[in-house]
């Protein structure tokens, strides 16, 4: 049904303030010998050990030990992400210096996706999150074989579902490449969409904390209370977190 619109005289005139950016950082190396090193490790490491079950449907989610891992390639990535954050970082504010950008730690993991595999909505709890594309199968020539890192728009601002019944389609998409990094805000709920290639797709994806650093949400805040108030039972769910792995 048709509605007119009201006359201007009642149609106050509109200022639209759009808050708030969401810095989602992509670098990019061609290296193709750093990531068939990597492709090795990780075969390697997957050959031995079972891996553990996060946020991953299907494929092998290393232990969060990626940062422990000796191998020159391995070394290597971790200090070219320390260096992508850096960059990032003093993007973002110019003023930082020395205290913030050395004494990042770091928990990253290694994912092996064969067909059929994905990633359930989530956010992680550091500071600042990142995925590295070790291989992405067949899926950067071919679009219909998913495979996307889907960012999820979590601010709750109503969308029109009459003729659009899609309520995340203001998420934004990303095709992975290999070679590409992106560093996110930890906080920043996202996915990943079913891979659909018959090649395995390797990343590696990282945390990154640091004590210079406050994360200002809600669920920061509870914790804190909740840490404040129960001590003792809040020691024991880390405590199981940590022996899960999760
Ligand atoms: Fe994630």
């Amino acid at each position: 049904m048709a509605v007119a619109p009201l006359p201007s005289p009642v149609t106050p005139a509109l200022t639209l303030h759009p808050l708030y950016t969401v810095p989602v950082a992509e670098f990019r190396w061609a290296d193709p010998e750093l990531n068939r090193a990597l492709r090795e490790a990780i075969l390697a490491r997957q050959s031995q050990d079972p891996g553990v079950r996060v946020s991953n449907r299907g494929g092998w989610h290393s232990r969060k030990d990626f940062q422990d891992w000796q191998e020159p390639c391995a070394r290597e990535l971790r200090q070219r992400v320390l260096a992508a954050l850096n960059r990032l970082l003093l993007e973002l504010d110019p003023r930082l210096d020395g205290r913030h950008l050395s004494g990042w730690r770091m928990v990253a993991w290694a994912n092996v996706s064969p067909k059929g595999a994905a990633n359930a909505p989530h956010q992680h709890s550091s500071h600042w999150s990142g995925v590295y594309y070790v291989d992405c199968g067949e899926a950067s020539q071919r679009e219909e074989l998913g495979g996307e890192l889907v960012f999820e728009n979590d601010f709750g601002v109503p969308v029109e579902i009459l003729s659009h019944p899609d309520p995340y389609r203001t998420d934004r998409r990303f095709r992975p490449e290999a070679g590409k990094l992106y560093l996110f805000p930890s906080s920043l709920f996202h996915r990943v969409e079913p891979y659909g290639g018959d090649a395995l797709r390797m990343s590696i994806a990282f945390d990154l904390s640091h004590p210079g650093f406050a994360r200002p949400d809600r669920t920061e805040s509870r914790d804190n209370w909740r840490w404040k108030n129960f001590r003792g039972p809040m020691r024991a769910l880390r405590w199981l977190q940590e022996r899960l792995g999760i």
